[in-house]
């Protein structure tokens, strides 16, 4: 699921169409957009970037580089997307949100904006975007939502968390927390690369709720942690050379 979003062959780089270039959109003549994909005006799409079929992509949103937006996803009005973010198929992107580089989307993941919707006004008329009140969502640096999660209105996602499949997401995560469930609580930790993080000692899963200063260990790819509880977060130790992973 991870992967690319469809084995179907995607159209090869393109120049911008003369509508795209009269509504100041900007498409890299690298990025693949599939016939299908339905890009408004101002949009911007940075090189490498793979746009599948019947994606929408709304007026103003700005796309980074070696992304993966996949089938029919749903990108609002003025999202901004880092690079090599990958969006799995039908996930639902609302204005308001902010999406950090190296952030994976899980396919039907619904990231929101409004913590208290109406379709009408108090008094009956039909809600105008001037009605709605935007509560912001940022996903920071390699964070991962999970299949069919909800992100509710009004919350980050910190750097490396994992939002487990069917989450509702309703507070905000510190950086490399696991959290699942409805209402999403926090199950341990994982590293940079994925993986749940561990006691050293013991080998046993980080607890949700560590004591000030635990050390945790990444059983996959050595990275080590601390637990800093105020304000809350865990700080990588010691960075390992030479796998690759992020900087
Ligand atoms: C959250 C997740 C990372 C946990 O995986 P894990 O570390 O292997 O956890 P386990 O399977 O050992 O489960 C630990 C506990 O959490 C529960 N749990 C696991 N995933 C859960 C989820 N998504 N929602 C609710 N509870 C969950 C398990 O039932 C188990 O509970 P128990 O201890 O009472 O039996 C994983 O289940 C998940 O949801 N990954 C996201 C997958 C996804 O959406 N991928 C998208 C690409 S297609």
């Amino acid at each position: 699921m991870a992967s690319t979003a469809s084995t179907a062959p995607i159209r090869p780089a393109r120049r911008a169409t003369e509508q795209e270039q009269t509504t100041n959109s900007v498409i890299d003549p690298s990025a693949r957009v599939h016939p299908t994909a339905d890009l408004e005006a101002d949009v911007q799409v940075g090189p490498g970037t793979a746009i599948w079929h019947r994606a929408q992509i709304r007026r103003g949103a700005r796309i980074g580089a070696e992304c993966i937006v996949g089938r029919d996803a749903f990108i609002d009005e003025e999202v901004q997307i880092g690079d090599r973010v990958k969006i799995q198929n039908a996930a639902l992107v609302y204005h308001g949100v902010t999406v950090e580089d190296g952030v994976f989307i899980g396919p039907n993941a619904i990231l929101t904006n409004d913590r208290y919707p109406r379709a009408i006004t108090s008094s009956g008329e039909l809600a105008r975007a001037a009605d709605w009140q935007v509560s912001p969502i940022t996903l920071r640096t390699g964070a991962s939502i999970g299949a069919g999660a909800v992100v509710v209105a009004g919350v980050d996602v910190g750097r490396f968390a994992m939002v487990g499949a069917g989450a509702v997401v309703t507070r905000s995560v510190p950086d490399y927390a696991l959290v699942a469930g409805n209402p999403a609580r926090r199950l341990g930790w994982v590293c940079a690369c994925g993986a749940r993080l561990v006691d050293p000692a013991t080998g046993a899963p980080a607890p949700a709720e560590p004591e000030p200063g635990a050390e945790f260990r990444c059983p996959s790819c050595e990275r080590r942690y601390s637990y800093v509880p105020d304000p809350e977060a865990l700080l990588e130790q010691s960075p390992v050379t030479g796998r690759g992973g992020p900087a």
